[in-house]
């Protein structure tokens, strides 16, 4: 799927929004650790900001390929995964969600990954110090996964959200009334009768707890890192700020 234009133009106007940024701006966009599809949005996006005149980096790790393009350079940091044996991981995922086992343990699973990998690129000095080094003018998050807030509230860049999937709507912004839009892994359509309505809104009460008790405390401990940062001289996050409202504190969302 390509982004639409007008989703172009919005991100073109935020950006215009930014005194620095009237002229060409440096962006780094943090894209998931895996799911080559979103990946894929985000090159194609680059690729357009590039024709805009702006500089732009995606953050992958080492071993992940990406082919090399004149429209984007890649900020590299050791992760925990490289292209295969993140592919590898995700078919385990598959498998098993095929064979029977929950979808919601497995997707767990996954998002502990995310906050593992989280780990080693916040915990890695050199990789922060070339970010911070690179002043950005922009951090582009995909809120599949939420260490782009991490990455962009300890270098104190402005960030915005790109949602290439459905994950977290509600925490990202995203207007998402329960009548019409199923929630993730509902199972069910935007045609809903009385009865799957009152199912999505059970599955969005369900997702809403999970996100709120199991995922965003994961990312906690990186905020109460950020936090020990700032008091060195980093904009971290404020006292008693948690990981949540830096979700909701992105200067756009482009669902
Ligand atoms: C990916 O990592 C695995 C395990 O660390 C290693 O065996 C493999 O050679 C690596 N593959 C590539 C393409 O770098």
């Amino acid at each position: 799927m390509h982004p639409p234009p007008s989703l172009l133009s919005l991100l073109l106007l935020l950006l215009s929004l930014y005194p620095s940024a009237c002229w060409s701006s440096r962006i780094i966009i943090v894209p998931p650790i895996m799911f080559e599809s979103h990946l894929y949005i985000f090159k194609t996006l680059a690729t357009e900001l590039h024709l805009q005149g702006h500089d732009t980096s995606l953050l992958v790790s080492e071993g992940r390929q990406v082919p090399p393009s004149p429209h984007y350079t890649l900020q590299r940091y050791p992760g925990i995964f490289n292209s295969s044996t993140a592919d590898s991981f995700l078919q385990s995922k598959v498998s098993n969600i095929f064979s029977g086992r929950l979808t919601a343990l497995e997707l767990f699973d996954i998002l502990d990954h995310y906050a593992r990998n989280c780990d080693a690129v916040v915990g890695n000095t050199d990789v922060m110090t070339q970010l911070k080094d690179a002043n950005f003018d922009l951090l582009l998050v995909d809120p599949n996964e939420m260490c782009g807030f991490v990455i962009a509230h300890i270098l104190g860049v402005p960030y915005a959200v790109f949602s290439t999937g459905l994950w977290y709507p509600a925490e990202v912004g995203a207007p998402a009334p329960l009548s019409y839009v199923p929630e993730f892994n509902s199972l069910l359509t935007d045609q809903m009768s009385l009865v799957q309505r009152i199912t999505n809104t059970a599955v969005y009460l369900v997702s809403r707890f999970g996100v709120q008790y199991l995922v965003l405390p994961k990312y906690e401990r990186h905020h109460e890192e950020a936090r020990r940062g700032a008091a060195g001289g980093h904009a971290g996050p404020g006292p008693g700020e948690q990981a949540v409202d830096v979700v909701y504190r992105s200067s756009l969302r482009v669902p």
